[in-house]
């Protein structure tokens, strides 16, 4: 049986409950097997607002709303000028009374919590400077198809301690993973992402927060990287190019690890910088198994929060 998250917002890893997480995984993991969802989104639309640039995120929700019978409506910063022509809760207000849902790419949490404040339907995160709940679901199906398990996965994040990292460590507590984060002093998660993540940890999840790769690398299961320099965060590159160029996922990093560890990235790659072409395109690589699982858990969530897929 499914946990059920009908009419709920996921604005943060954290909102989900350890089953929760597992419902998604599993349904998605039918999903991508054959399992049909059904048309739960049939004669509804959903709105999907991009304050950023993307690929994945864009293209993988349209396709999972259109699956479950939905129409996806996307609409990009220059129409909607958040917070310039509109406060986000009058844009949240509006959209609701139009469509039955809300996805939201937006530069600010705090926006983004304002639209979900305003909204009745349900509204999903599709990247914030705080998280990036979405990719992570993906992440922690694309960990399990590989090691046949999540708990107990041993998962190596280099790279800066900011969104996706964010989501991790509350995954990692909710299923239980030994998560290792690999970061240059100044660049670790937030104090308050840890209390969390603290909180929510069953018992069972370990962290470790190192700048040096070699300790965390040596059994781990799982090498994950992000960009160094996020969206946004365009006039730091020199220094992040700097802070952390000792951190690129490389041959010669990559041989810390068991010839048996995967390697994992959200995408975009800044080929050359975190990761080089080598090791992106090598045979350790599962970066594109990890990208198409976002349409599968996209699909999963959108079939439980819409009340299909239970049982
Ligand atoms: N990983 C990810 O969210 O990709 P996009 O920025 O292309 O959506
Ligand atoms: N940390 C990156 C993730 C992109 C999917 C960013 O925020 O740009």
């Amino acid at each position: 049986m499914s946990a059920s998250l009908r009419g709920r917002d996921l604005l943060s890893l954290a909102d989900l409950s350890a089953p929760e997480l597992a419902s998604i995984l599993d349904l998605a993991a039918a999903a991508k097997g054959g399992r049909q969802l059904g048309r739960p989104l049939e004669g509804s639309a959903i709105a999907l607002i991009f304050q950023r640039p993307s690929n994945r995120t864009r293209v993988s929700f349209e396709v999972a709303v259109h699956r479950l019978g939905g129409h996806p409506i996307a609409l990009f910063n220059p129409e909607v000028q958040l917070g310039e022509r509109e406060s986000p809760a009058d844009i949240s207000r509006i959209l609701d009374r139009y469509a039955d849902g809300i996805v939201a790419r937006l530069i600010s949490h705090r926006d983004l919590e304002a639209i979900a404040a305003a909204a009745v339907s349900p509204v999903i995160n599709a990247l914030s400077d705080a998280e990036h709940p979405c990719q992570v679901l993906a992440d922690c199906l694309t960990v399990r198809e590989t090691l046949g398990r999540l708990q107990g996965a041993r998962v190596t994040y280099i790279g800066d301690g900011n969104n996706v990292c964010a989501s991790w460590l509350y995954a990692a507590a909710l299923a239980g993973v030994d998560f290792r984060i690999v970061c240059p002093p100044g660049y670790q998660p937030p104090e308050h992402v840890l209390r969390r993540a603290g909180r929510l940890g069953g018992g069972d999840a370990a962290l470790s927060i190192t700048a040096e790769p070699a300790d965390a690398l040596r059994d781990t299961d799982i090498v994950y990287t992000d960009v160094w320099t996020s969206m946004g965060q365009e006039t730091e590159q020199q220094r992040r190019r700097q802070d952390f160029a000792h951190l690129q996922v490389n041959e010669a990093l990559l041989a810390l690890a068991p010839h048996s560890a995967r390697v994992m990235h959200c995408l975009p790659a800044h080929r050359g910088e975190e990761i080089t072409d080598a090791v992106i395109d090598g045979p350790q690589s599962i970066v594109f198994d990890q990208a198409e699982n976002r349409l599968w858990v996209q699909l999963a969530l959108l079939a439980l929060l819409y009340g299909g897929g239970v049982g």
